[in-house]
């Protein structure tokens, strides 16, 4: 039987590479971010496999795009295996200078988007047969770096409902993973660390990889945290 993923933030960076990793192995899917014509890019790409790709314009600053979101995924597929809240946005600037509105936006993209999609998708994710909730966080959201502190604190808030949403959902059998990675190659991390020489980042292919391995793995064992840093000289983060 099919096995159908929701996917954010796939028109492109670490998203993108993470839905064409899913049509390898196998899952249709529902693909979400705000630029339609990269959505089609991906969904072009992703289609070259025996899957079923469907797109949705959706913006994640709004609140109701969680609600929305699922309505879509179930309205097209009937069914939802797997979610993967990978849409994020960052910014790099000393406290001073941030505003309310600049806080509000990367909370509401990075912590109340995973949050109530989330929500949403437990009713369905509680009737397939292996449910799982993977949500990309940062190494900022343990660490904290200079200049970054709401995209610290956004990605503190992610990692902090995470753990309480895998104790929550254990009894209903939906296993939920967080993913941490360090600098990825990606528009993101060029445009917050243009210090940072790319040849030390780390590939999206390589969170996607982890993706794979979380979807295909079996045993008793539950996986709560994946970190994935940089291996580069000086920092290694
Ligand atoms: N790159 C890194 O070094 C790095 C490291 C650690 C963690 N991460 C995390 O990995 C995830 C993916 O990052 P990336 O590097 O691939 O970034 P990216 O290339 O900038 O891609 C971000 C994705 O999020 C979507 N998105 C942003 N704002 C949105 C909104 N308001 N509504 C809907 N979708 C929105 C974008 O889609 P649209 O533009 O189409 O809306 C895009 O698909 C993020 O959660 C990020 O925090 C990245």
């Amino acid at each position: 039987m099919e096995k159908v993923a929701l996917l954010t933030g796939a028109s492109k960076g670490i998203g993108k590479t993470i839905a064409i990793q899913l049509a390898r192995i196998g899952y249709d899917m529902l693909i979400v971010g705000r630029n339609r014509d990269q959505l089609l890019q991906t969904q072009s790409e992703v289609e070259k496999y025996p899957i079923k790709c469907s797109i949705l314009e959706a913006d994640l600053l709004t609140a109701d795009a969680p609600l929305l979101i699922i309505r879509e995924v179930i309205r097209v597929f009937g069914k939802l295996d797997v979610v993967i809240n990978n849409a994020g946005v960052a910014n790099a600037l000393p406290i001073k200078e941030t505003s309310v509105e600049i806080w509000d936006k990367i909370f509401s993209v990075n912590a109340r988007a995973p949050f109530f999609i989330c929500k949403e998708a437990i009713p369905y994710l509680k009737e397939s047969p292996k449910p799982i909730i993977i949500n990309i966080g940062s190494v900022v959201d343990f660490k904290g770096y200079v200049n970054q502190s709401v995209y610290a604190s956004s990605k503190h808030a992610l990692a902090g409902f995470t753990k309480v949403l895998a104790k929550e959902v254990q009894d209903d059998g939906i296993l939920v993973h967080l993913i941490s990675p360090g600098g990825v190659n990606t528009e993101m991390v060029r445009e917050m660390r243009p210090d940072i020489d790319t040849n030390n980042l780390i590939q999206p292919e390589e969170i996607a990889e982890l993706i794979e391995f979380l979807l295909t793995r079996k045993g008793k064992g539950t996986i709560d945290h994946l970190y994935i840093r940089r291996q580069s000289g000086l920092a290694f983060d």
